[in-house]
Parts: structure tokens; sequence; C-alpha cells
């Protein structure tokens, strides 16, 4: 294959893109992130906001992404070229796609050290089922600060820290080196029916042993003078990590989607099944939680530290445990992968390299990062990068790079995609690729043009002067 034809690589099928960017969509994000974010944030008012994001700014900012991909038909700042010149607008507009993979190269940096924790926790609770059995809850015998000490102890330990994380990446990195068709796609269409088939159990689980009425009324309870614009900041954040926009990788899969497929529709589906899981990750996680009387707004602890106390007294809690990481590790890997393709996508075709030397690059770039961020929580755990400004002060590398990605660039990305779209781009060649007819092209058109940027510009203005 050309080194300058990444385009040309496609999905082998509608399916297949459905499913590799539902799997970029499904992740951490929904399992981790939004449960943690929500237990922050008070529940019920972050939770509604948080849909009402992914309704009215993050699907039509979703749309626009692909969009512009399928257009170009090549990595992210070369598309977003493309259709401005075929637009007659400047090829500058392009900085939009290139903000856009070094956000997703940072973000990448920090995934992959969470992701080497999930790999952790399988060993653990795999351990635990050899000794305990099938029917045993996990960690028989051991104190309740045992367990929630994993973590701590994990994080004590530098070296494990850093090979874990190494370790996630390079499994990354295989399968973005593979290509499209025979490395993302396949991790995407094998993973992800597995994905949803482990969750499916274990939400049932979930809604029969634990405390299901407590879980759903502290989500969806809204409490309007909670609602503060730190909230709405880190809703809006949370809505566009977890649709993985404003970081070019939805862009980098649309440029792989045929003509024939209908963007619209297919970004409907992906954005439906990420919220979906979104939310019965919160459903299934704080009922569990929950039962067994602990916090709901630990933060990142929740799903490391309480999950597996509480699934000390369920019992088969080794094993639920066992398989729950092990979901989570599919749905970060699909994830990852699409992080680690939109920095790789345009590394092989600017530079004309192969596709497994950029993926070299890219990826050891990203093993430095991570190495910083893995010792975040040990050896640099004072060092505070951005402690000059308010909104991170005392916060370590590993959060500011989270704190950076979520809250700056990817709504500044989202809000300049909006403009690049609903002013610069010509219309006629955005209606052609946008599938929507009628009242919804309507719609996301007005969405796109004035809604989003507006409300995303107010939002990103007091969220950071809060
Ligand atoms: N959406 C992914 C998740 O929820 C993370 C991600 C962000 C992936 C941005 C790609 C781009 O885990």
């Amino acid at each position: 294959m050309a080194a300058s034809s990444v385009g040309h690589e496609n999905w082998s099928s509608r399916s297949a893109f459905i499913l590799a960017a539902v799997g970029s969509a499904v992740g951490l994000g929904n399992m981790w992130r939004f449960p943690a974010e929500a237990g922050e944030n008070g529940g019920g008012a972050f939770v509604l906001f948080y849909i009402f994001c992914v309704l009215l700014i993050g699907l039509p900012v979703l749309l626009s992404e692909v969009l512009i991909g399928r257009h170009g038909q090549a990595n992210a700042p070369e598309s977003v070229r493309r259709l401005a010149r075929d637009s007659n607008a400047s090829g500058g507009w392009g900085f939009i796609g290139s903000i856009g993979v070094f956000a997703a190269f940072l973000i990448l940096s920090f995934y992959c050290v969470v992701g080497g924790w999930v790999v952790y926790y399988i060993g653990i609770f795999a351990g635990d089922l050899f000794q305990t059995g099938l029917t045993g809850g996990a960690f028989e015998g051991r104190a309740a600060e045992d367990v929630e000490g994993l973590l701590p102890g994990l994080f004590g330990n530098g070296a494990m820290m850093v090979g874990l994380n190494l370790g996630f990446l390079a499994a990354t990195m295989f399968f973005v080196a593979r290509g499209v068709s025979s490395g993302i796609e396949w991790v995407a269409v094998y993973l992800m029916p597995l994905f949803f088939l482990l969750f499916l159990g274990i939400t049932i689980y979930g809604a029969f042993t634990g405390n299901f009425g407590d879980a759903v009324a502290y989500l969806f309870t809204f409490d309007f003078s909670k609602l503060t614009p730190a909230v709405m900041l880190a809703a809006v954040g949370q809505a566009f990590f977890s649709l993985s926009l404003g970081v070019a990788g939805m862009m980098t899969y649309g440029a792989y989607a045929n003509r024939e497929t209908n963007l619209g529709h297919t970004s409907g589906i992906i954005a439906g099944a990420d919220t979906a899981v979104a939310l019965l990750a919160g459903l299934a996680i704080f009922p569990i939680v929950f039962a067994a009387g602990l916090s709901a707004s630990i933060g990142p602890g929740l799903m490391f530290q309480s999950l597996p106390i509480a699934f000390q007294a369920m019992p088969f809690g080794s094993l639920i445990g066992l398989a729950f990481f092990i979901m989570i590790f599919f749905a970060a890997l699909t994830s990852s992968v699409s992080l680690l393709e939109a920095p790789t996508a345009w590394t092989y075709e600017r530079f004309k390299i192969t596709r497994p030397l950029a993926t070299v690059i890219v990826g050891l770039g990203a093993a430095v990062l991570g190495v910083l961020s893995a010792l975040s929580f040990n050896t640099l755990g004072e060092f505070y990068p951005l402690g000059f400004i308010p909104l991170f002060a005392e916060t370590n590398f590993f959060d500011t790079l989270d704190g950076v990605t979520a809250k700056l660039f990817m709504p500044i990305g989202a809000i300049l995609t909006c403009i690049f779209v609903g002013w610069i781009a010509d219309a006629r060649l955005i209606d052609n690729e946008n599938g929507l007819d009628g009242g919804l092209h309507l719609l996301w058109r007005v969405l796109v043009r004035f809604v989003c940027p507006i409300v995303l510009t107010v939002i990103l203005v007091m969220g950071l002067l809060a």
C-alpha cells in the first residue's frame, strides 16, 4: 500500500465501522471516568446535564467529525485541509485536525496507565479465583482495608506501574501496526461483542443483588442547585471524552468509511450505544457500591477500590470481579487503539513512512509521557506541571493531562470544528455527506452553527473562571 493512501484502506462493512467507532467511544470513559465524575459532581444534576450535552452538543459534533473524515479520506489534519480547499477556504484550517492529533497523543499516554491498572486487577482476581474457587466471595478472609489498599499498593510500586503501562501500550501498538482491517477492525469485531455479553451479565447481576433503587435515585434525581459552572464544564468534558470527540479520533475513523454509509444514522447509533453503556455502568456500579454501604463520591477509586470491596460480600464475587475487569480491558483496548491510530495515521502519511514505523515512533513518545504519568502516583507525586494556573493547582502530571485534554483541548477542538463545518465549509458539500433529511438536517445545521459553539464557549469560559 502506498504510504499516502490511508484513506483508501476501508472498513470492510458498515457494521465494522460501527463496531470500531463504538469500540473507540466505549471505554474507561464510560466504566471508570463516568461513575467517578458523576459521584464527585453530585450525581443527578451532573448526569442529566451530561445527557443534555450528548444530545445537543456531542451528537452534532460527532457527525461533523466523521463527515470531515469521510470527505477528506485522509488523516485528520489533511481531511480538514481538503474540505477547506474544496470549499475555497484556507488550508490553514487543517490546524483543527493537528490540535486533535496532539490531544489524542496526550490522552493515549495516560489512558494506557489506567489500562495497566486494569491488567493488574485481572491478575489479582484471577489469582483470587484460583484460591477461593468458583462460588466464593472475592478476597475471603481479608479485611476491607486490605482490599482497598490494593490500589495504593500498586501506586507505591513505580516499576510495576511503568511495566503495566508499557505492556498495555505495546498491546495497543500491536493492533494499530497491523492496519485498519486486520488490526483495528479485528479487535473491534471480536472484542466488542464479548464486551457487550459480559456487560449485560454483570448489569443484570448488579440489578438483582445490589441496591438498585438507591442507585436510580442517586443518578436521576435532579437537584438544580448542584448544577454549578464547574459541574457543567465537567459534564461537557465527560461527554466529549466518552464520545471520543475533539481529538481527531472520529475524523480518522470516518476516513475509512465508504460513500454508502449513512453518517447521520451511524452517528446516532454510536452516541446512543455509548450513552447507554455509561448510564448502565452507573446502574451496575452504584447499586453494588451502595449495597456495601460505601460512598459514591470517592472519585477515581470507585471502580478500583469500592467495587472490589463490594465483590467481597457477593456470591461468585471472585468470578464476577474477574469477568468485570476482563470486560473493562476489552473496552479500554478498543479505545486506546483509536487514540493511537489518529496520530499514527498522520505520522505515516505526513512523513511517508510505513505504518509499523509510524506506530513505533508515536508509541515511544507516548511511552515517555506515560512513564511520567505512571510516576505521578509515587515518585513524582509532588510535581505540579501547571501549578501556577489555579484550575491546575496541586494537580500532578497525570491529572493535569486528563484535565487539560477534557476541559480545554476537547471543548476548544469541538468549538472550532463547529465553526468550520457550520460556517466555513461549503454547505453543498456538507449536505451531500451527512445523510440527514428534512427536519433533522435543519436541526443539525442550527445546532452546529449556533447552539454548539455558543453554549460551549459560555460553559468553557464560565467553567474556567469559576
Ligand atoms: N472514548 C474513550 C473512552 O470513553 C476515550 C477516548 C477519548 C478514545 C478520545 C478516543 C478519543 O474511554
